[in-house]
């Protein structure tokens, strides 16, 4: 498990590009990254780091096109966003299925809206607001036992 604070945006950013790397450096062409936290906890700012480690800048949250894409450097980053889905057979529609099955990484905020979607291997991002500071956050990454990273 790997636990981390964070007192700003920019610290998620970080945290979010520290393992956007390592994801690269070990070479993972595919992963779903589930993105766990009450609204505006900073579940965007972490992608928007995770997407920097792959020289993509334009991160936005994709709450009304459910998914954005971006090209990487070495691999596309899909960046859903299940808020306003009603249910699953809204995302089958739009091709998920397609998703998980493409080269490329997944980020997923919402998932709570539909768990039984998260893959058994998926990574899982948790960010907590802590009671200290309007600005705390505490972040817990878990790997699958498949996957031997370390940040
Ligand atoms: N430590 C921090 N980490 C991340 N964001 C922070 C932090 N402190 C304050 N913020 C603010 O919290 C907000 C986080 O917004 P962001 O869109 O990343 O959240 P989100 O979890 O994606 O929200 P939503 O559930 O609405 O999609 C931003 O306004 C950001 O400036
Ligand atoms: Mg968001």
């Amino acid at each position: 498990m790997n636990f981390y604070f964070s007192h700003a945006p920019e610290d998620t950013e970080k945290i979010g590009r520290t393992l956007g790397l390592a994801l690269k450096k070990a070479n993972v062409r595919q992963a779903f990254i589930a993105l766990r936290g009450e609204m505006g906890v900073g579940k965007t700012a972490f992608t928007r780091g995770f997407a920097d480690a792959f020289a993509v800048s334009s991160v936005r949250s994709p709450t009304y096109t459910v998914v954005n894409e971006y090209r990487g450097d070495t691999l596309s980053i899909f960046h859903f966003d299940l808020y306003r889905l009603e249910d699953e057979d809204d995302l089958y529609s739009i091709g998920f299925d397609d998703y998980l099955a493409r080269e490329g990484l997944i980020l997923c905020e919402w998932t709570e809206k539909i768990p039984e979607i998260v893959p058994n291997d998926a990574i899982s991002v948790l960010i907590r607001r802590t009671k200290a500071c309007e600005n705390d956050r505490e972040i817990e990454i878990l790997f699958p036992d498949s996957l031997d990273i370390s940040l």
